[in-house]
């Protein structure tokens, strides 16, 4: 009998606002569903758009629905958090833009990969060395994730391509070469599952925004870590109310 050891709950694209693009209720459900799983996740992730525009009103809209989510928050900023100057609100009411988290066995590396105004993203290589650096420093038993919003490897559903981390080659590198665990992204609004390795990428997809894709829906992940390897990833659907299976690995050095 495995146990399960690590809960990680991952939402993105809320993209929050009172000016069009936002759909409340589904935020909401999110937060419910989220609330309401036994066991409870031990870490909350979002990976970017948390707001629509990235001004002043939609950030203070954002922290107020934030507070009807339970758990350890961990946030990285989307190109549209950082539009209007808007990466300086984030920095001021949720903190650094990059950071590095430690939360029980978890090293989470939380890096910032657009820039004001644009909506193509990188890292640069000032971040890939600081990544290079300290996950090659980590002991054994600690698990290796790393939040970005934009996304690693291209996405389907996604029409014409773009918009990939403009240093995604480099940066995959750095994941592989040391066995990061998991990568948690956005942008693309479409969920996905893709194991490299020992490295698992996850794209969560749009939780409130209007800009789904044909009939994928809203829906957030629930990555679930056992102790004999096993990664459960499920898709919580909240347009159908449903979950699903996305994928499940046997990994040979998770835990
Ligand atoms: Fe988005
Ligand atoms: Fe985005």
């Amino acid at each position: 009998m495995s146990d399960l050891l690590i809960r990680i709950a991952h939402f993105s694209d809320t993209h929050i606002s009172s000016f069009g693009n936002f759909l409340e209720k589904y935020f909401d459900k999110t937060a419910d569903a989220i609330n309401r799983l036994d066991p409870a996740p031990d870490i909350v992730i979002h990976s970017g758009d948390l707001t629509d525009n990235g001004v002043l009103e939609d950030y203070e809209f954002a922290i107020e629905k934030l507070k009807s989510i339970n758990g350890r928050l961990v946030l990285a900023p989307g190109n549209h958090d950082e539009r209007n100057y808007g990466q300086e609100l984030f920095k001021e009411m949720l903190g650094n833009l990059d950071r590095e988290e430690h939360i029980g066995r978890l090293a989470v590396y939380i890096m910032n990969s657009p820039e004001p105004d644009r909506d193509e993203g990188r890292l640069g290589r000032r971040r890939q060395a600081f990544l290079e650096e300290k996950l090659s420093q980590l002991p054994k038993d600690i698990i290796k994730v790393i939040v970005f919003h934009h996304h690693l490897v291209p996405i389907p559903y996604a029409g014409r391509e773009t918009n990939v981390l403009e240093d995604a080659g480099d940066i995959l590198e750095t994941v592989l070469r040391n066995s990061v665990s998991f990568v948690f992204m956005g942008h693309r609004h479409v969920s996905r599952v893709l194991r490299i390795n020992q490295s698992i990428l996850i794209n969560a997809a749009t939780t409130s925004s209007i800009r789904t894709r044909g009939r994928l829906g809203h829906s957030f992940n629930i990555v679930d870590i056992y102790s004999d390897n096993r990664i459960n990833v499920i898709e919580y659907n909240t347009s159908l109310d449903k979950t699903f299976l996305k994928e499940s690995f046997d990994m040979t050095q998770i835990v």
